[in-house]
């Protein structure tokens, strides 16, 4: 039996990768960081919380990260830990380098001194690109990261690169474009709209703010990608590799096909909030697969309107079922309103 740590198995891949792994008939070991509320819906929604072994680890602790691998003795590890959220890492700036960009080192270094023949995946991300770009961006396309969120996983992309050819260890970098689904956290825009949206319909609110409306992102379903990190550690060499869907669509035109969704007209709801626009942002990202279909025969299934119908379906059922009374695994209730949040403001 092949045993995987999987480090952020709270996190929306972390949840997914849980049930693909345990699927395949892996022994799955995730690492999750000690909170003082409990955060292990996602995986008790997908129904695998009782099925993998959990170890309490942070990645920026070292020692915690040499316990979780003597502890789970994997074949695979996947590193999906990370301050992810491109907004907050400007605000937290140095927890976001230490986390999302040294936490991989720290990983390397106890794989190279435990055992090298670890296989391990790294989550990397379109966001390396940075504003600016244009046409399709493929493995080739130079990054020129545009937050301390892109340049930490652009330290951790380079140190990837550079274990693999000092120390012959099998690390992969999966550039992975944005995706998404019913188990991605309120913060990030997709869901934030979606859950509004069945709010809105079921007059639980009244208005959606936003804030960059113009940016475009390259959207893919989560469950789609999660396969691509297993194929990748699967290959007889580890490389990297672009995994998108090849469209790209603005944050207004999710918008309007998520209000369309419930029958609703998004002009008469959203309203722009400059607390939302970032110091700098991304305003375009379109990726290029081809190099994944032709060595992994990987192909994205689910495209933009499904993937927001997808969504918009599964938070208006959730707020139903929570109005009837329905008990569940779910984010939704407890979330702070965006409203309360002052420290988001725009930066001089
Ligand atoms: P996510 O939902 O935000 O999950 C991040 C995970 O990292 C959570 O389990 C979180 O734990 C954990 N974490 C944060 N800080 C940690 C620390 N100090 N020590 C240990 N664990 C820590 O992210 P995701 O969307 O699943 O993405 C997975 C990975 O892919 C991330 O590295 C992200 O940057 C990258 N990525 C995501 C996308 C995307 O569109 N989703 C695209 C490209 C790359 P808590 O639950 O306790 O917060
Ligand atoms: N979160 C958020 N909230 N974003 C907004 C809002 C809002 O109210 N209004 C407009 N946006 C714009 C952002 O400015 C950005 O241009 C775009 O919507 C997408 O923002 P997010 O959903 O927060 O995702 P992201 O693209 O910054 O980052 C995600 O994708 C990356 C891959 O490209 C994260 O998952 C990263 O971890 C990941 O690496």
């Amino acid at each position: 039996m092949k045993r995987a740590l999987i480090t952020g198995v709270t996190g929306q891949d972390g949840a997914y990768l849980s049930k693909f792994l345990l699927d395949k008939g892996y022994k799955v070991f995730g690492m999750y960081r000690r909170t003082a509320n409990p955060n292990f819906w996602k995986l008790q929604t997908l129904n695998c919380l009782d099925k993998i072994h959990l170890i309490p680890a942070d990645l920026s602790d070292a020692s915690s990260i040499l316990e979780a691998i003597r502890i789970s003795e994997p074949d695979e590890i996947y590193n999906l830990a990370a301050q992810s959220f491109v907004e907050a890492s400007f605000a937290q700036p140095l927890s976001t380098a230490d986390i999302t960009g040294l936490g991989l080192l720290r990983i390397l270094e106890k794989v190279r001194q435990i055992n090298p023949n670890i296989k391990v995946y790294q989550a990397s991300t379109s966001e390396l690109y940075g504003d600016g770009q244009k046409g399709l961006l493929n493995e080739d396309t130079p990054f020129a990261p545009s937050s301390p969120y892109a340049s930490a996983k652009l330290f951790a992309y380079h140190t990837a690169k550079n274990y693999r050819r000092s120390y012959g260890i099998f690390v992969c970098n999966g550039i992975l474009f944005n995706h998404e689904s019913p188990l991605r956290s309120l913060e990030f825009v997709t869901r934030k709209i979606t859950n509004s949206v069945a709010k809105i319909k079921l007059g639980l609110e009244k208005e959606l703010k936003l804030g960059n409306l113009e940016a475009k992102r390259d959207w893919g379903y989560a469950l789609d990608y999660i396969e691509c990190m297993w194929l990748m550690l699967q290959q007889d060499e580890p490389d990297d590799y672009v995994i998108a869907t090849g469209e790209t669509h603005s944050v207004k035109e999710f918008a309007q096909e998520a209000f369309n969704v419930l029958g609703l007209n998004w002009e008469e709801y959203v309203k722009v909030d400059s607390k939302f626009i970032r110091p700098e942002d991304v305003m375009y990202l379109q990726g290029d697969y081809s190099k994944a279909k032709n060595k992994l025969g990987w192909e994205p299934k689910v495209k933009f309107k499904e993937l927001v119908k997808m969504m918009v379906d599964e938070d208006y059922k959730k707020w139903q079922d929570c109005l009837a009374g329905k008990q569940f695994p779910w984010d939704a209730p407890y979330y702070v309103s965006d409203l309360n949040i002052i420290s988001r403001t725009k930066r001089a």
